[in-house]
């Protein structure tokens, strides 16, 4: 932190004296385009360093001790469980049989920590603290499918998939990069996972990987049924909410009555902790600390 801070100085002296003007011996003029082009590049430097500075203020701040990374950890006393030899806590969830929310046009609306956790419903996107290539996605649905995806920034539908459910951004991947889940309990998706699309269709922004961005043999299908850039009522009909199950038969489109749950790998960054006393250690993402007793 000091080492930038000192750094961040040094580049404004130097921005500074670096910009009087250059006299071009001849005319006299005062030509200054050079003496720009250094401040810009200056400029641009020092943006570097700042962007730099703010990522490891960031960090350490995970690291050590953030009063407001406490408050948003606490507040997203979301649901813990044990699955498949690793540790997962809850960040999404649709129970089944739920009227659809009529307010709700967004199926990733809620930023990571901001539903009740006893909500029938939670429409949560994963915390900003997560790392794309460390991330892990578990899917457990009402009829006891579970699947798990591993995200890997370099297969294209996942790194979609990543985009929509960590930085909110609408998506439109069909046939690439095949993205299949390990499959824990249920039967595995008939046909390789290589589409994915967010988008919106009847009011709601919608959610769904499967083979061609239709409504058929989807895995996560959530939201409104959609198929290519519209709908298609073959499928299901209109104005139906909710989610499909995770393993689809065939053509199944979302509705309130599947419930899904998923989870994000949440290790336990307090196992091999130990506070000083007087002090317990409070689990992060990638980081703990140990706050009063
Ligand atoms: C949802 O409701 C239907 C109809 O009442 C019922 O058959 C079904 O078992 C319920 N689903 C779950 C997962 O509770
Ligand atoms: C705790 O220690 C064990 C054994 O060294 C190691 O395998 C594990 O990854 C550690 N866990 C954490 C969260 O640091």
């Amino acid at each position: 932190m000091a080492k930038f801070a000192r750094l961040a100085i040094f580049c404004v002296a130097f921005v500074v004296s670096s910009t009087s003007c250059d006299v071009t011996s001849g005319t006299g003029t005062c030509d200054c385009s050079e003496a720009i082009k250094r401040l810009q590049k200056s400029l641009d430097n020092l943006n570097d360093i700042l962007s730099q500075s703010t990522v490891v203020i960031t960090r350490n701040q995970a690291a050590t001790s953030c009063p407001n990374e406490i408050k948003t950890y606490q507040k997203a006393h979301y649901k813990v469980i044990e699955e498949d030899g690793a540790r997962w806590r809850l960040f999404w969830w649709y129970k089944a049989n739920t009227t659809w929310p009529a307010l709700v046009s967004d199926v990733l609306q809620d930023k990571y920590g901001d539903c009740d956790a006893s909500a029938p419903y939670c429409f949560g996107r994963l915390p900003e603290a997560l790392m794309e290539n460390q991330a892990e996605m578990l899917g457990i649905d009402s009829a006891d499918n579970a699947y798990r995806w591993k995200f890997n920034s370099n297969n294209r539908v996942s790194h979609a998939v990543w985009e929509a459910f960590h930085d909110h951004k609408d998506a439109q991947v069909k046939n690439v990069d095949v993205w299949n889940p390990k499959v824990i309990r249920g039967t595995a998706p008939k046909a390789a996972q290589d589409s994915f699309h967010y988008r919106m269709e009847h009011g709601v922004r919608s959610l769904q990987i499967d083979d061609d961005n239709c409504d058929c043999l989807t895995s996560l299908s959530m939201g409104h049924g959609m198929c290519l850039e519209g709908f298609s009522t073959q499928y299901g009909p209109e104005n139906v909410y909710g989610v499909d199950l995770l393993y689809d038969t065939y053509c199944n489109t979302p509705k309130p009555s599947n419930g899904l749950f998923l989870y994000f790998r949440d290790d336990d960054d307090c196992m091999n902790v130990t506070c000083p006393a007087n002090k317990v250690c409070v689990d992060g993402i990638y980081s703990y600390v140990c706050v009063d007793a």
